[in-house]
């Protein structure tokens, strides 16, 4: 079985990444795929949002610089189907650039892995170009969160930029963009003028995530995991939204979206047929 590949990749700081990626991990391990998420990011919150202290023997950096294999720092999550690539902050290392090692995260190589995965989710640092390349060449999908504003979807043209450069490299019609994800969402009209945009030209795009205010607070690293939401807040109305792009992206946005639509529209359990009073027996 091949995994599907997603890596999580923008330009813009703060768009959302990390949480989107952490979140849906979660949300698809619930629905019982399993899926490794591999943290990028040297400031591995990815790693701390799922509850993994980083450790620099055991990370992604540590395989960018040969002493380890990807296959070697796996490491279970509390969340059953759920396992982790970690990341530690010595991949800041300049000597660790991601440019060095290109084929040492091949993520083809973990098909034989037993038990197999359905799904990578990867996690991309921001600032490091470098490293969203990577994930992107070694990605056969990617998702760009970003935050519903006109200015944001603008400001994610470099990200685009990136993406079609990548996928010029590859020669391939890989990695498939498999769409925006609207973050953090405070109201339909907010999402109405993006959403025009994106239609206009024909840019797909995910389910919004909605505005959370567990998601706003700042927390220290050992209370990140709070932001975890598919986890801790099972009836916050964001999880509902992760849950629903989670099934966005195991079927496909159109199935998903007419799926829900469905659902909405059958009342759920079913309403007894009344049923017809019997003639009475003439004798
Ligand atoms: N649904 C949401 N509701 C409220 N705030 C949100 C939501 N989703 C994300 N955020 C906010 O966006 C901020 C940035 O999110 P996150 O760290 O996931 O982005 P990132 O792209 O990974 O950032 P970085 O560039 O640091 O890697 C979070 O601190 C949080 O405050
Ligand atoms: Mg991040």
């Amino acid at each position: 079985m091949t995994p599907r590949t997603i890596a999580f990749i923008s330009l813009t700081p703060g768009s959302g990444k990390t949480t989107a990626c952490a979140n849906l991990a979660v949300m698809l391990a619930q629905m019982k795929h399993r899926v490794l998420v591999v943290d990028l990011d040297p400031q591995a919150q990815a790693t701390l949002l799922l509850g993994t202290a980083p450790e620099a023997k055991r990370s992604t950096g540590a395989v960018l610089a040969g002493r380890q294999t990807l296959a070697g720092i796996i490491q279970h999550t509390q969340v059953p189907y759920l396992s982790l690539a970690a990341a530690a902050p010595e991949a800041s290392d300049p000597i660790n650039s991601p440019a060095r090692a290109f084929d040492r995260l091949d993520f083809q190589r973990l098909a034989g892995h037993a038990p197999p995965f359905a799904f990578i989710l990867v996690d991309t640092p921001t600032n490091d170009d470098l490293a969203q390349q990577l994930a992107l060449t070694l990605c056969d999908e990617a998702i760009i969160p970003f935050k519903p504003t006109l200015t944001a979807l603008y400001a994610a043209v470099p990200t685009m930029e990136m993406y079609v450069h990548v996928r010029n490299l590859r020669e391939s019609e890989l990695p498939d963009f498999l769409g925006f994800l609207p973050m953090a969402v405070s109201s339909e009209r907010e999402m109405g003028n993006v959403r025009a945009k994106l239609r206009q030209n024909d840019l797909p795009y995910f389910s919004p995530i909605r505005r959370c205010q567990r998601l706003r607070q700042p927390l220290p690293a050992n209370r990140l995991q709070r932001r975890l939401i598919a986890l801790t807040g099972p009836n916050y109305a964001a999880t509902a939204d992760f849950r629903q792009v989670a099934r966005e992206i195991v079927m496909g946005a159109e199935a998903a979206r007419q799926v829900a639509q469905w659902c909405a529209m059958t009342p759920y359990p079913m309403a007894p047929r009344p049923r017809r009073p019997r003639p009475k027996p003439y004798f």
